[in-house]
């Protein structure tokens, strides 16, 4: 059954010039894209975004990051979208990514992954709605 799901290119994605890259591997894998935007994200959509992160030790780090520098966000669209869209980007920790994974290819360091994806569809419409609220 078609889903979505939110992904969005993190602001070393885009500093790295990795944008067409990350998004070619999502078209191979046969999932459109719905809506795609550069946008910066702002500090109440990443507190939205990261509510469930709220009060642990590497919050303050993640929301000055995710609004440090332009980002791409998009709405992707297809079969079992959200889990096709986690096994492309790969393990949350680039050092544990396997390679052949968008954070096992682009990223280095936890702190700057490369790339969001929504861990359900719930977040999925959850986040759709944060980001694409027009
Ligand atoms: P994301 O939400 O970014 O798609 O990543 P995820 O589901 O794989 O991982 P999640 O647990 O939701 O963590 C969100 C982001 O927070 C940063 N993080 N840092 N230093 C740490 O222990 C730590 N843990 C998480 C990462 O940038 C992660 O993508
Ligand atoms: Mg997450």
């Amino acid at each position: 059954m078609s889903q979505q799901t939110y992904v969005m290119l993190k602001p070393d994605a885009v500093a790295n010039r990795h944008i067409g890259e990350i998004v070619a591997r999502f078209e191979r894998a046969g999932l459109m894209i719905k809506r795609m935007e550069l946008t910066n994200v702002t500090s109440e959509q990443a507190a939205a975004n990261y509510a469930e992160h709220q009060g642990k030790p590497f919050y303050d780090g993640l929301i000055s990051y995710i609004t440090s520098g332009p980002v791409v966000k998009m709405i992707l669209e297809g079969p079992d979208a959200v889990a096709i869209a986690r096994k492309l980007m790969g393990a949350t920790n680039p050092r544990d990514a396997a390679p052949g994974t968008i954070r096992g290819d682009f990223g280095l360091v936890m702190d700057a992954n490369v790339i969001h994806g929504s861990d359900s569809p719930e977040s999925a419409q959850r986040e759709i709605a944060i980001f694409f609220s027009e």
